[in-house]
């Protein structure tokens, strides 16, 4: 009979086990998703010199309130007409990146459902300002700026919490690339410097603009995780003395 308990409680654990995602080590860093997926060298440098990364990653620790990124790749940043990311001050650089996140999380199925323009952590998304809309088509995302349409070519990255989208082209907003706006044509720059040091420099103004995040320590997910890894602890606990 003991036996039998024994291996019943043993199947239970299994199961349990099997069920529970394993818990990644700490919070969801948003270095390390675009790290991990590759192709991402130039996005994360500049997330970084900007702090974004940070903002990022304290946001996903601190508040159940989900995000968006939409990662441009490596080569997106290098087909860009050359001067493209110089061609704007520092501040309207960070603008830049902002606009590629979302203060909303969205799986693709929620793209479906999803009424333009989205809102960016660039702030307005009015017209001529920054602007961002998705048309699906079954689980097919496109996106477009007014500017540049593209489409979501991969999830690199999906929790509760954080989606993490490839795109391959730099999504660029209205009110910085439109037809009407100065930096429309970029300056054939001789010598482009890497954009990262005129982010650096703008780091400071950016916290400013971050939109208010709500600081809630409460966070359901990892909750849940301590919950069931506190059922299971007590249940290999129960087992053990079984045993014995
Ligand atoms: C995120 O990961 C990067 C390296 O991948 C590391 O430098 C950074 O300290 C990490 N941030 C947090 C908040 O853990
Ligand atoms: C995450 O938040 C908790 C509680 O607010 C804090 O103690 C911890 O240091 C944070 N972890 C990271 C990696 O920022
Ligand atoms: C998405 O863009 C592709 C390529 O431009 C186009 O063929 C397709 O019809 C678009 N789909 C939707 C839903 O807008
Ligand atoms: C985005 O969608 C809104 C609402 O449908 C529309 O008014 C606007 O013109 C669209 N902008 C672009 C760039 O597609």
């Amino acid at each position: 009979m003991a036996k039998l308990i024994h291996f019943l409680l043993f199947l239970f654990i299994q199961t349990i086990s099997a069920q529970t995602p394993a818990a990644p080590a700490g919070p969801t860093n948003i270095t390390q998703v675009l790290e991990k997926a590759g192709q991402f060298t130039t996005f994360i440098k500049l997330l970084k010199a900007s702090q974004i990364a940070d903002r990022i990653n304290s946001q996903l620790n601190n508040s159940n309130q989900g995000l968006t990124v939409f990662a441009p790749t490596d080569n997106a940043f290098s087909s860009l007409k050359a001067g493209t990311l110089n061609s704007i001050n520092s501040q309207d650089q960070m603008q830049l990146i902002q606009f590629h996140i979302l203060p909303t999380l969205y799986t693709i199925s929620q793209f479906q459902t999803a009424s333009n323009p989205l809102h960016t952590q660039a702030g307005n998304s009015d017209d001529g300002e920054y602007p961002l809309n998705v048309t699906t088509s079954g689980n097919q995302v496109n996106v477009t700026t007014g500017v540049v349409d593209t489409t979501v070519s991969n999830t690199i990255y999906s929790d509760t919490q954080l989606s993490v989208y490839q795109v391959d082209k730099v999504l660029l907003p209205m009110k910085l690339f439109g037809a009407t706006a100065p930096a429309a044509a970029p300056a054939e720059a001789p010598a482009p410097s890497k954009p990262e040091k005129n982010v650096r420099a703008g780091a400071a103004d950016a916290s400013s603009g971050s939109s208010g995040s709500s600081v809630d320590a409460s966070n359901a997910v990892s909750l849940n995780r301590k919950t069931v890894k506190g059922f299971i602890m007590t249940v290999a606990i129960i087992v053990s003395c079984l045993w014995m």
